[in-house]
């Protein structure tokens, strides 16, 4: 390392500080330090007994065992053994009924029998899957187990995709890389291609045309997965645990949903834009904050609150002096429509006079040594104490303490620091690995709870939110997390660089993440380290609102970057986009609702309708929201159009409503102000403008369209509504079919009618005719039938050749 990095870090931290991460240092690298044994890599041996049991089989080799059984027709887990199981962190549902599964015996094998996939054990340990037609669906090799390690290798074809692992910045397919699964703090800016990242999720999901399935991995200790021509992940610990799920990329994900939970669905106000700054000190700061926003005529829907606004960095305290009534200041900025957030680390400062240490002392609430005394790493506060969530005592204690900030007026929770990290002078920033935890009692040490801290941290937080305020849907970003983290919390994408290639690698990230079962996420817009350009920072923010989390954050002691920062034409484009983020909202929460229904992404690869066109495999540089619109962010600095590769079907270009056809690569114009995007045919997407909602209805050409709306009040589980669209073209007609289910109330006092890609010749709203006209007012409910100009061909943008 640089000497002048060195000096410089010192100088930041302070001199006591510096000691102690030099003393952490050291006595980790004690407690770690353990005999390298070398082991010889042992296969499962030659089978001795196979045996059926309810859905499944159970079979056992000279050295190890393996478990099969089928949760659904299309869910398979097996479990090869010796090793201590996973405690079901990650599940959502433990209790499947049982599946019909026959058993027979296969030249040197086993063969096992369901409706949709069928698996065939070999005797020497591999393991293949098959669909009703016989083709192979994966094909693993018996595994091998190499002192405690399982070591897992899995074939792949040559034309197979892999994405997934939850948050990683290797790129979206990720064949030719190699993932490590060990969620850690990079430090600093991170750039594209570091390994590995805050919130690992071992599951992938491989794609080829003709098939698609998804592997996920129950375990949680430390792996390394090379993905080349064979899938290779070695796991340093535990069972090998894994669920298998076959069938179309939709389906996928909902199985995987099924077993691991699906998102909670945000209050709205979460799908608004956020503004932070690690550097808002005071109360002063923050009203300048939103002052700044409510002059420039900028919508806001929350602050956020870093670590600056604690008392010495104590978690859930609040500096007085800065912050002499936190209280009054958030009913001030409610008033105004901004919510607070608040930073919670999880360190606990370890200072006598800090009550929650003490408690947690007294509680033995904290991680421990194998000695039993509390384990101590610094942090922000210096010498610091980790909450042991792995036993629900702690949870349950910990969970409590959000109420002191809820009654300051704290509306939302940004869980950081949670890999958890612990600062040190070189090697692995972490707690030791011999750190003991509860695992629900039956007791483990930090190589297998490591991974887990986040997502338990985020449990522990939502449980006791959901329990202490029912009438409010509980709302935390969480900087790590595992398998399962959806069901209680959102996630951002850490410290990454202020640069060019870390805008791009946003996509994959945030793709990656919502395959995960994780759709939550979104960049430090602008990057978190650095002093982004005006023109890096506004393609961003126009990147970002599309994304779920739209937030704006940057680290201390970089240039302001609040929007009004820019000076004009970038304010004027910078307030463009939050008002289009506002008028996108009704289709975001939709897509929220309908998430929390299915475990779909909100972010899709463009593979997500069409598995079958290669072609879009590879493409990293654009994505689907939801089903109606593909977003095709500038990535480049300097560029001013870009070329868009699109799916097959019709696309309206949603700023000229020039028509496209795909599969086609076309050029696209992006001017500062414009991001390119597209409204796939057939579309009702429904927008906010002017305080009513407009359903711009996209030509379907000779198919059916759809759309849907969500609503409710924002928060809480009272009364929602779902009101449906059907665009059906009947003769020379295409009528709009409007139903609605559920007791909430039509949110909107005006709805208009927007038709693009045709000219509207003939208009009757209720049986009734009216004037024609492309944009018309319509109550709740309307049945609407247009007759199509025959001069009404829609404006093509030509495909490039
Ligand atoms: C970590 C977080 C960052 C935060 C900083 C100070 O680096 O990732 O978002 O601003 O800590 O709390």
């Amino acid at each position: 390392m640089n000497l002048a990095v060195v000096v410089k870090g010192i100088l930041d931290i302070g001199l006591q500080k510096a000691a102690q991460i030099v003393r952490y240092s050291l006595q980790r690298d004690r407690l770690e330090r353990a005999p390298r044994r070398k082991c010889a890599p042992l296969a499962p041996g030659p089978l001795q007994e196979a045996n059926p049991i309810e859905g499944g089989a159970l079979l056992r080799f000279a050295n190890a065992s393996l478990q099969v059984l089928f949760l659904t027709p299309d869910l398979v887990r097996v479990t090869w053994q010796p090793g201590v199981l996973p405690v079901p962190y990650a599940l959502a549902r433990t209790r499947w009924p049982p599946v019909e599964v026959t058993m027979h015996r296969e030249g040197k094998g086993w063969a096992l029998g369901g409706s949709s996939v069928s698996v065939t054990i070999r005797d020497d340990g591999s393991v293949r899957f098959y669909d009703p037609a016989g083709r192979t669906l994966r094909q693993d090799l018996p595994p091998e187990r190499c002192g405690e390690e399982w070591h897992l290798t899995t074939r792949l074809q040559n034309h197979q995709c892999i994405y997934g692992f939850g948050e990683q910045s290797l790129g979206l397919n990720l064949r030719g890389q190699t993932v490590t699964l060990w969620n850690s703090d990079p430090l600093g800016g991170y750039t594209p291609g570091t390994d590995p990242l805050y919130l690992g999720v071992p599951l992938y999901v491989s794609l080829q045309p003709g098939t698609a399935s998804l592997a996920f991995y129950e375990n949680s200790y430390r792996a390394t997965v090379a993905i080349g021509d064979t899938i290779a992940a070695r796991f340093a610990g535990g069972a090998l645990r894994a669920y298998l799920a076959f069938g179309p990329l939709p389906q996928l994900m909902e199985r995987y949903a099924d077993l691991t939970g699906r998102p909670a669905l945000p209050p709205r106000w979460a799908l608004g834009f956020h503004q932070s700054r690690w550097g808002y000190k005071t109360a002063a700061d923050v009203r300048e904050v939103a002052a700044g926003f409510q002059a420039h005529d900028l919508p806001l829907s929350a602050i956020h609150l870093d670590i600056d606004h604690m008392d010495g960095y104590r978690v859930f305290t609040t500096n007085p002096a800065a912050f002499p009534d936190l209280a009054g200041l958030a009913a001030e900025l409610e008033a105004q429509g901004v919510r607070l957030v608040s930073i919670v680390d999880c360190g606990v400062k370890c200072d006598p006079h800090f009550s929650l240490f003490q408690e947690g002392l007294e509680q033995g609430a904290f991680s421990t040594l194998p000695n039993g005394r509390p384990v101590r790493a610094p942090v922000w506060p210096g010498w610091s104490a980790f909450p042991d969530f792995t036993n629900p005592q702690v949870r349950s204690w910990w969970g409590k303490q959000y109420r002191r900030l809820v009654a300051s007026g704290i509306a939302g929770f940004w869980h950081d620091m949670n890999e958890p990290s612990a600062f040190t002078a070189w090697g692995s920033r972490t707690l030791p690995l011999p750190t003991r935890h509860a695992m629900e009692g039956r007791g483990g040490d930090h190589r297998e709870a490591h991974n887990l801290y986040g997502l338990l941290m985020a449990r522990a937080a939502y449980e006791s939110l959901h329990e202490m305020y029912p009438e409010r849907r509980p709302w935390i970003v969480s900087r790590s997390g595992w398998a399962g983290l959806q069901r209680y919390a959102w996630n951002w994408t850490g410290d990454v660089a202020s640069t060019w290639p870390a805008l791009r690698t946003t996509i994959s990230t945030a793709i990656s993440l919502g395959l995960s079962g994780i759709p939550f996420t979104g960049p430090d817009i602008g990057g978190f380290s650095g002093a982004p350009s005006a023109e890096l920072f506004l393609r961003w923010f126009q990147l970002a609102v599309f994304l779920p989390f739209f937030r704006s954050h940057s680290a201390l002691g970089t240039p302001r970057r609040e929007p009004w920062c820019w000076g004009e034409p970038t304010l004027s484009i910078l307030r463009d986009y939050l008002r289009l983020r506002c008028r996108l909202l009704p289709y975001l929460y939709t897509l929220a609702w309908e998430a929390s229904r299915t475990g779909w992404p909100l972010v899709r690869p463009l593979l997500w309708p069409d598995a079958d066109d290669p072609e879009l495999c590879g493409v990293q540089d654009a994505f689907f929201l939801g089903a109606a619109l593909l977003v095709a962010p500038v990535v480049e600095e300097g560029a001013l159009e870009r070329l868009v590769r699109l799916p097959r079907g019709r696309w309206h270009d949603f700023w000229s409503d020039a028509v496209y056809e795909g599969p086609a690569s076309v050029h696209l114009a992006a001017p500062l102000e414009r991001i390119p995007l597209l409204v796939r045919a057939g579309t009702i997407l429904p927008l906010e403008e002017d305080n009513g909602l407009v359903l711009h209805l996209y030509h379907p050409g000779d198919g059916e369209g759809h759309g849907v709306l969500y609503s409710d009040a924002g928060d809480g589980d009272g009364p929602c509504r779902v009101d449906r669209f059907r665009l059906v073209p009947v003769e020379d007609r295409l009528e709009l079919r409007w139903t609605a289910d559920g007791e909430y109330p039509f949110p909107y006092q005006s709805i208009h009618v927007q038709v693009h890609g045709l000219e509207v010749d003939e208009l009757r709203i209720d049986g009734r005719p009216q004037e024609p006209a492309q944009r018309f007012a319509v109550q709740p409910l309307a049945q609407v039938a247009i007759r199509l100009s025959h001069d009404s061909a829609p404006g093509r943008g030509a495909p490039e050749p």
